[in-house]
């Protein structure tokens, strides 16, 4: 079972205070070297500013400083080129760098950790890590958000049948369908925002957790991180995941979305829908039945859904009762992110990918939208604006449905005066084409074609904005 190490002593960074070996197998369970690596970036981009507030402040000398954030870069480097031999002792990325920083420099490598604990250096380089991410799925969530209003557009004259219950409604238009997830984008994009301005607060020079005895500049290191605030309790500062869990959130919220979607295109890509047709590339085949085509990336992309919950829920749960301040339970707040903002990021991708190589089967949408009754609203409708209470509109429409319905027939089959037995008030064969009805529903945020263009005019501005607030 406890396998000692090598070393007759401690190796750690705080070897002084043990006078026993580690045991190897709970290095291992302890560390979080693997998953840190997503964090040196930004590790080494703090310790810089952190090194070069000691200077300013003259805690350390200016050389020492400059010694410090020269070769901070160098092990940035090369670590992430993979040519520094990482081990496991090292715990995390924060011991790895200060360990080959003391390599390279020695007595001055070991003046970096004055005024910091990892507590305050690990929350830091994770809000840097977290505003750093927002900002890479907001610029794919714009991406996806054009080619969604590119779509759109292109489509504008496609009508398909709406649905609620699963059961046809009413027609809409296909561009319409497309623009409500638009706007689910944006609100994930806004969540992003909210969740980058929520990580945008300096925990450095809280220190362990009482803040520190040096005469730390903690503005000049929040400056130079582009941090919009200090935080002002050193021990919320070290025991706050709030921010992780405002983007966990965020990414399963827009994972929710896609899920959605992908469930759509996995019903319209169906024989039964046939509303569109998926590109080769982003299918797949049956090992065993050659007719096969199937929608697996959308599968996969609803599926991935899971994981993304289990993210948020599992950091809710690992936060739930923990005592103040820093606790080793909060080592378990990185790996679930870092996954689910790639896996966000991936099924961006695809999603993108899918829509923007599918074939729209705008016939077969059109046929099914004229075949459902969907113009029976409207009927009653046209009824009770010539007077008629609203009650007995819907029975006279609703029969009309029950007759055609008996004789296999539809809308399509009915001739003005057969419309006019049910009642004189029917003046227009239009009253029943679905293209008219469409064009009726032409409040704001509607489907009728003016307002969908109306609508996707609000979408460009918006994306415009976006472009612009980034450059
Ligand atoms: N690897 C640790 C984490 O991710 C860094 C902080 C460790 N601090 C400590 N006192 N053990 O949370």
């Amino acid at each position: 079972m406890a396998k000692k190490t090598d070393q007759d002593t401690n190796s750690n960074l705080w070897g002084g205070r043990f006078e026993g070996a580690a045991d190897q197998e709970m290095l291992v369970f302890g560390a979080s070297l693997p998953v840190d690596m997503n964090m040196l970036p930004y590790d080494i981009m703090a310790s810089i500013a952190h090194a070069t507030m000691l200077g300013k402040q003259g805690i350390i000398t200016a050389d020492e400083a400059q010694l410090l954030v020269k070769t901070l870069t160098e092990v940035g480097h090369d670590i992430a080129a993979g040519k520094v031999e990482l081990s496991l002792e090292d715990e995390d990325i924060h011991m790895a760098v200060e360990g080959e920083l003391i390599r390279r420099i020695g007595e001055v490598g070991k003046k970096l950790h004055t005024g910091r604990s990892r507590n305050d250096q690990v929350v830091t380089d994770f809000r840097l890590f977290c505003r750093s991410a927002c900002s890479e799925v907001i610029d794919a969530l714009l991406g996806l958000m054009t080619d969604i209003c590119d779509l759109a557009e292109a489509n504008i004259g496609v009508i398909m049948p709406g649905y609620t219950h699963m059961q046809k409604a009413q027609p809409v238009l296909f561009s319409h369908h497309l623009l409500a997830y638009f706007w689910m984008l944006n609100r994930d994009l806004e969540r992003f925002e909210d969740a980058a301005m929520a990580a945008s607060e300096l925990p450095l020079g809280a220190a362990a957790l009482a803040g520190s005895t040096f005469d730390l500049d903690r503005e000049l290191v929040a400056d130079a991180l582009d941090f919009v605030q200090v935080a002002p309790n050193s021990m919320d500062a070290v025991s706050n995941r709030d921010f992780a869990l405002d983007c966990d959130y965020a990414c399963a919220m827009v994972m929710m979305h896609y899920s959605r979607l992908c469930e759509e295109l996995v019903l319209w890509s169906s024989d039964e829908f046939g509303f569109i047709t998926l590109a080769d590339a982003y299918s797949t085949g049956s090992s065993i039945m050659p007719q096969k085509k199937n929608p697996d990336y959308a599968e996969l992309t609803r599926g991935k859904t899971g994981r993304v919950y289990a993210t948020l829920i599992g950091l809710l749960t690992t936060m739930k009762g923990l005592p103040l301040a820093y606790n080793k339970d909060l080592q378990e707040d990185k790996e679930g992110l870092f996954d689910a903002v790639q896996t966000v990021l991936d099924c961006t991708g695809a999603l993108d990918g899918m829509l923007t190589t599918m074939q729209v089967n705008s016939e077969r949408m059109l046929d099914d939208a004229q075949s459902g009754f969907m113009a029976a609203t409207d009927l009653a409708d046209h009824l009770v604006r010539s007077g008629m209470p609203f009650r007995d509109a819907h029975h006279i429409v609703g029969q009309i449905v029950h007759d055609l319905e008996k004789q296999g027939k539809d809308f399509r089959d009915l001739s003005l005066e057969g419309l006019k037995a049910y009642a004189k008030e029917f003046d227009d064969l239009r009253l029943v084409d679905i293209r008219h009805v469409l064009e009726g529903h032409d409040t704001f945020g509607g489907t009728s074609t003016r307002r969908v263009r109306e609508q996707l005019e609000l979408a460009h501005t918006l994306i415009a904005d976006y472009d612009e607030s980034a450059e």
